[in-house]
């Protein structure tokens, strides 16, 4: 059984806080406990204010997270150049890799400007590559931080995609026939062997979906992120108060 936590914050500048501040004390004591802290971040566009505040001088952050023992990978990317608007890679650059100290070997970038199925092979290469993994042995990222689409899909395990039946990948190319595009995305038992798994998701267009994954029947294939239920036996759910609208207060 899973326990979710949820925590609402009144604004999405409150909720992108929430997000700063479990970033920073999920790599602390990865990098306590075991000399790194490797984390999956997603795209979209909600980490985009974390990202600012990790990166501000003017917020506690910058000079608490332990960048210099931090290894920083993706859950998903779209299926473009990394100087693309749409890059996942890009948005992150901006917003953050450009202004901390976090040397650019230890930021692994899924490449999305290669065919899909030799992005996902590389990709899952260097994961096994820096996590130093033998035979059949799968990646715990010490911290997996989610997105949500009001579709119910996370990373990008859309409803009805291949990429929900994959189980013995690390990463996949998962064509999305809704969107008429590829997607390169972790493979949802890989998330949920993360240390720590959450969701950062804010925005009345959030608050039915909230509803119908976490209340709703469980139907994976039309919600994947139903499928998002951590060993660990925990979850946390960051949330501005739009999105938490439909669910019961915590
Ligand atoms: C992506 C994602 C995706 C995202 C959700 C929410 O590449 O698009 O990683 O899973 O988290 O679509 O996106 P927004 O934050 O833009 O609402």
């Amino acid at each position: 059984p899973v326990s979710v936590t949820y925590r609402v914050s009144p604004t999405p500048a409150a909720t992108a806080r929430a997000g700063a501040q479990l970033f920073t004390e999920a790599a602390g004591k990865a990098a306590q406990s075991r000399g790194l802290a490797r984390i999956a971040i997603s795209g979209g566009t909600t980490p985009k204010t974390m990202f600012g505040l990790l990166a501000d001088p003017a917020e506690p952050f910058l000079k608490q997270v332990p960048w210099d023992k931090l290894e920083l990978y993706w859950v998903d990317e779209r299926c473009v150049p990394p100087d693309n608007a749409e890059s996942n890679y890009r948005m992150t650059k901006e917003a953050l890799l450009s202004k901390v100290p976090l040397p650019a070997e230890r930021v692994h970038r899924m490449e999305g400007e290669l065919p899909p199925d030799v992005a996902a092979a590389r990709y899952e290469s260097t994961i096994r590559n820096t996590f130093k993994l033998e035979g059949a042995e799968t990646p715990t990222f010490d911290l997996v931080l989610l997105g949500m689409g009001d579709d119910g899909h996370t990373a990008s395990l859309f409803p009805h995609t291949e990429a929900l039946n994959e189980m013995s990948h690390i990463v996949v190319p998962n064509h999305v026939p809704q969107k008429d595009t590829w997607r390169i995305t972790l493979t949802w038992p890989v998330i949920n062997q993360g240390r720590e798994v959450a969701f950062l998701i804010e925005g009345t267009g959030k608050a039915q979906v909230l509803h119908d994954v976490f209340l709703g029947p469980y139907q994976p294939e039309v919600h994947p992120s139903q499928l998002i239920r951590p060993a660990s036996g925990q979850l946390t759910l960051l949330l501005d108060s739009a999105a938490a609208a439909k669910l019961p207060a915590p």
